[in-house]
Parts: C-alpha cells; structure tokens; sequence
C-alpha cells in the first residue's frame, strides 16, 4: 500500500487531534438530548442494556471498519468507495454506501439544526434568569410556547445552520477543533456537577433503577430498533462521516485504541446525561416518556433552583451548543467535500449550495411542531419521520453494507494492513463481528421489527 496517498483536504496533526474531531462529531445531541428521551420512551433498563450491547459488538467494530475504510481510499465516501471497490474487485453498485450516506447526512442535519436551534434558545433564555424558582408547570409552559411559535423556531434554527456553514467553509481544523479540546471536557465537568446534584435530590435511586434494572417486558420490536439506531447515530456510523476522518487520519494510528476511546467517551457522557436528568424527572413527578421536549421541561427545574442555578444552566446550554456544532460539521462535511471533488465548487459555493438546501429542508421539521403537527404519515410527524428513516433505517443499512464490503469483498490482507493489530487474535475477533456478527444483528432487528419474526 502506498504511504503517499493523501486526502487532499490535508492531514491531522496526529492521533489525538483524530480523537477529539471524532469524539466532538460523535458527542451531541444525541447523547444529551436523544438519549435521555428515547430511554425514556421506550421503559428504561432493558432498552439502555440493549443499546450498550449494540455500541460494543456492532458500533466498536464498524467505527474501526468505516476508519480502515477511510483511510485507505483518502476521499470522501463516495469517492473512497469507488477506489476501494476497485481494490475489492466489486461491483460499481457499492458505491451506493457514498451516495446514502452524504443523503442520511443532509436529511439529519435538516432537524438536527432545529433542536440545535432550541438549545441556543435556552442559553438566551437560561442567561436572562426565566427560570428562577420556576414550577415544572411554568418550565412545561415556557417550552411549548417555543414549539408553537414558527417563528422562533425558524430564527433560531436559521442562526445554527449559519454558525454550521461558516465553520464548514472555512474548513474544519481551524477553529472548532481547537475549541473542542476544551469545551468536550468542560462540558463533561458540568455534567458531573448535574449528576451531583441529582444525588442530593431523593429520586436518585429511582432513576438509577429506571436505567439500569432491565425489564425486558417493557420492550418491543422497535424498542430494540431504536436501541440499535441509536448506537450507530450516536457514535456518527453508518453514513461515512468516521469514513472521511478516517481520511485525514495519519497511518500509524492505531484505529482499534482510537475506537475504544471515542466509543467509550461518548457512551459516559450519555449514561452521565441520563443519570442527571431522570433524577429530576422522578422528583418532580415527570413522566419519563415526554418525548423530544424532555431535557428542556426537566433541566431547567433543577437549573432554577440549586444555587448559581442561571450561571449553571447558561453554560450548559452554551456547551450543548458546541457539542452539536462539532457534530453538525460531520453531518454535512460528506456533501461539502463531494461537491468539492466532484463539481469542482470553490469550498464556499460548496457551504452555500449544501447549507441552503438543508435548511429549507429544516422548515419541514419547524412546522411539524406546530401548524404540521397533525398532519402524520404512519402515525408519525413530518420530523419523526425524518429521525426513524434516517437513525433506524438509512444509517443501519450503511452499517450494515459498510460490514458486508469490509468483511466479505476487501481482501483481508487490506485490512489486515490497516488495523495492524499486534494479536492475531484480536484480529479475528473484530472480523468475525464485522463478517457475521453485524449483519445478522441489523437484519434480524429490522426483520424483528418489521414483524416478520420475534
Ligand atoms: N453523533 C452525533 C450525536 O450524537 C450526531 C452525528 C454527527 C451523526 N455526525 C453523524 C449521526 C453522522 C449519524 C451520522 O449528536
């Protein structure tokens, strides 16, 4: 293999600056706002429990193949495949994994705008003190008077594809990925600060029962094909956004250690969320399946009355805001860069046509929370539509399609180069998790949940 092969949108500087850009893309809102809610929604323990096995036997193993990927065709998805399938000898149809993915891409990041968008609500709303001594009422109150109001919605919504682009334009290592390396901890301190908190509140117990005594009569067929979409939306697989760190990865960085670690990273700060979040939910008497509007009609209690309460809350929200920002960049740097590649656009007209087209899109999940909010297709909004195809079918099929090519098309001396991993064993048991493991879990959980069997 040769050593010269380079993306030619540069390098990391090294391994840890790898680390933090895919630990900044894979902490986000899903793990501080989806997290919570969807365990929330779906009974609690065996639903967590589920969705910790999926991160170790599926999501660990197709992060190490989507960065071997990666780093071995030095392009974008579509770009990399294209290279690759060569090398594999395969079909012209693989590259279909590039093309799902810079479109699962797009279609996230066209909702996941509009909840960034409440998050920097809040920390306006959070710095002006509303919510001192605020009742759970009030809090219930004030939260869908910002989902009925389009307006709103739309402004802020508007003001995080506008932070998302600019920073895209300029290209990613200037000055996100610097801010990250300290704004990722300083989040994570906050959010230990939460969970003590919690601790002192009386329903701590409650809720770590709640999340990790499991139930598995709670549990249904979309139950666990939430737990598994969320596994890959969480750690940012599926879609070929790890593929185009990957790219920038230097070659003698270890890709397993680097997976542990960000897969690791991201599941404390999930489990941290939920532990200070339920907390709050059982001692006020909240119901735990609230939905989408849970971290925003639950936080803001405890923010209003532990002491420092505004302070506390205004950062919080502030370092949600980033952590969705380091992520937002990964959802649509795949179609940036392919547009770059491919229709020979300057990086900037690349943003401009690519930031446009998603946030038009996000107007969709704007209205769904008000004048859309009765019209459903399948039971289910305009925007929960949006989330359950792309988190439950488009990135497990990516997954799924990304293990099939590793594992059964490239040849194994490929990846074998790739991982290079001191113990042969090791190596045997990645491939035989990405060769029959994935597979059969992703199609049996859609085929479960589908109702064909289970
Ligand atoms: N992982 C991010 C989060 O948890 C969201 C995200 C960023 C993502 N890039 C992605 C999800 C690519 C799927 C695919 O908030």
């Amino acid at each position: 293999m040769d050593d010269t092969r380079q993306s030619v949108h540069g390098q990391w500087s090294g391994r840890w600056a790898f680390v933090f850009a895919a630990t900044g893309s894979a902490v986000g809102l899903g793990n501080i706002w989806k997290f919570p809610y969807i365990t929330g929604e779906n009974g609690g323990g065996a639903f967590v429990l589920i969705y910790l096995a999926c991160i170790a036997v599926i999501g660990i193993p197709i992060m190490m193949a989507e960065i071997l990927l990666g780093r071995r065709g030095r392009g974008t998805p579509i770009n990399t495949m294209r290279r690759l399938l060569r090398e594999a000898g395969a079909h012209k149809a693989w590259q279909v994994v590039g093309w799902m993915g810079m479109l699962a891409g797009f279609l996230i990041l066209s909702y996941y705008s509009v909840i960034a968008g409440w998050a920097l609500a809040y920390v306006l709303r959070m710095g002006s003190g509303e919510f001192v001594d605020a009742t759970p009422e009030r809090v219930g109150e004030l939260f869908a008077g910002l989902l009925a109001s389009p307006g709103q919605l739309l402004f802020w919504h508007s003001l995080f594809m506008l932070m998302t682009m600019l920073v895209v334009a300029r290209g990613v290592e200037q000055g996100l990925e610097k801010a990250v390396r300290f704004l990722m901890p300083a989040l994570f301190v906050l959010l230990l600060i939460m969970v003590g908190y919690a601790m002192s509140m009386g329903a701590f117990s409650q809720a770590v029962d709640f999340l990790f005594s499991p139930d598995f009569s709670k549990i249904t067929g979309t139950g666990v094909l939430i737990a598994m979409g969320h596994a890959f939306f969480t750690l940012s697989l599926g879609m070929g956004a790890i593929m185009i760190y990957g790219a920038y990865l230097p070659r003698h960085t270890s890709i397993t250690q680097t997976s542990i670690m960000i897969a690791g990273a991201d599941t404390l700060v999930a489990l941290l969320a939920g532990l200070a979040i339920f907390p709050i939910v059982f001692a006020n008497g909240l119901e735990p399946g609230a939905g989408p509007g849970l971290i925003f009609e639950t936080l803001p209690i405890a923010f209003g009355h532990m002491p420092g309460g505004s302070l506390f809350g205004f950062l919080f929200f502030l370092l949600l805001v980033f952590a969705a920002w380091s992520s937002a960049i990964s959802l649509i740097e795949p179609a940036v860069t392919w547009l770059v590649e491919n229709r020979n656009m300057s990086r900037v007209r690349a943003c401009v046509w690519a930031g446009l087209a998603t946030w038009l899109l996000g107007i969709g999940t704007v209205l769904s929370f008000n004048y859309w909010s009765e019209i459903k297709l399948f039971g289910k909004t305009f925007f929960d539509l949006l989330d359950f195809l792309t988190a439950n079918i488009m990135l497990p099929l990516g997954g799924l399609l990304i293990a099939i090519f590793v594992a059964w098309l490239l040849p194994r001396l490929s990846s074998q180069e790739e991982l290079a991993m001191r113990s042969e064993l090791a190596y045997h048991v990645w491939h035989g998790l990405v060769r029959y493991v994935t597979p059969l879990a992703v199609i049996i959980v859609f085929l479960n949940a589908i109702g064909v069997i289970g």
